[in-house]
């Protein structure tokens, strides 16, 4: 990984993403950490530099919300100009689980704007420097999206995403987000297929990282916390949580052939129905009329 370019979404001290920079930076990659609040993101930065031993100058830290798509595209333009259109490695881990969140900024159903749509958008222009790149696009998704049980055409109208606070189906929207990852995952990997057809071409995987304590789960209900509270006694711990995604980025690239989706540190089966080519294919088109309504407002 030595002066490998890593981009992290949604770091934070408590998550799994602090493991997984820990393990990078001990190998000599440039970890680029994006976080909502860069004055404590500082102070995880420096924990990370004294606890990987890493030097100084592969750590850094940059502002995203990916709830404001105004936000993303400072943010790539950003990025591309401090890291020279350079990202070897890409993970979009941030995630959001919150009942009670209700629209981003740009109107969209909270979990599928954040979890979905920010890092499409984030996707989408980093895409000449991913393929230039040949970059290993990580999607951070859960267990949760095996469960989940899309109706045929969810992905064709803007309705139920679009304007719409999610009251009609709570319970599902962070597994429908979640789903939409890997759907999203297969897709760009398609992309990166038709785009450039070598061995080492860009490729996507995504994964779910078993259930781990973090601070994910500390919104909503009484009896929702009570419940996080109750299954953390049988959750990983954080270390063992960032495990999939360390393997996902470090494995030879020979062992992947894009599209996967990794948990336990194997490929595994996702929800047959994210094999679906075209609820795949409606996904991207939906992202994509989505995002032209929200920049144009
Ligand atoms: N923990 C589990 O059991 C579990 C299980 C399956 C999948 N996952 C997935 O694993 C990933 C990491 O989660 P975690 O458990 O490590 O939880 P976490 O510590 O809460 O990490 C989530 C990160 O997402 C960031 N985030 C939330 N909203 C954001 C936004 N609008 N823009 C940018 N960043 C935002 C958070 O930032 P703030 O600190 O600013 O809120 C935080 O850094 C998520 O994708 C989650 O869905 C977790």
């Amino acid at each position: 990984m030595k002066g490998k370019i890593v981009l992290i979404t949604g770091v934070a001290k408590g998550g799994i993403s602090y493991e997984t920079c820990r393990v990078l930076l001990s190998l000599g990659a440039v970890v680029v950490m994006t976080m909502r609040n860069v004055k404590s993101g500082e102070e995880t930065r420096r924990e990370l530099i004294k606890e990987s031993k890493c030097l100084e100058e592969q750590a850094h830290v940059l502002s995203l919300d990916l709830a404001d798509l105004r936000n993303v595209e400072r943010f790539v333009e950003v990025f591309k100009t401090k890291f020279n259109s350079t990202c070897h490695v890409l993970i979009n881990n941030a995630g959001l689980y919150n009942p009670l969140a209700k629209l981003t900024s740009d109107n969209i159903e909270s979990h599928f704007g954040v979890n979905h749509l920010g890092h499409f958008y984030l996707t989408e222009l980093l895409m000449d420097v991913l393929v230039k790149s040949k970059t290993r696009v990580i999607v951070v998704s859960s267990k949760l999206h095996e469960y989940y049980t899309p109706s045929e055409k969810l992905f064709t109208t803007k309705e139920e995403f679009y304007q719409n606070d999610g009251s009609k189906s709570k319970n599902d929207l962070y597994s429908r987000s979640k789903f939409a990852n890997i759907l999203y995952c297969k897709k760009l990997d398609r992309i990166f297929q038709e785009k450039d057809t070598s061995n080492d071409r860009a490729c996507c995987v995504s994964l779910h990282p078993g259930l781990v304590t973090t601070s994910i789960a500390t919104h909503g209900s009484f009896r929702t916390i009570l419940l996080y509270k109750f299954l953390a006694l049988i959750s990983k711990d954080k270390v063992h949580g960032a495990q999939t995604s360390i393997h996902c980025a470090l494995i030879d690239r020979s062992e992947i052939k894009g599209g996967e989706y990794f948990k336990d540190c194997a490929i595994s089966k996702s929800n047959p129905l994210t094999n679906d080519h075209q609820m795949q294919d409606d996904l991207w088109e939906l992202s994509l009329e989505l995002i032209s309504l929200c920049i144009k407002k």
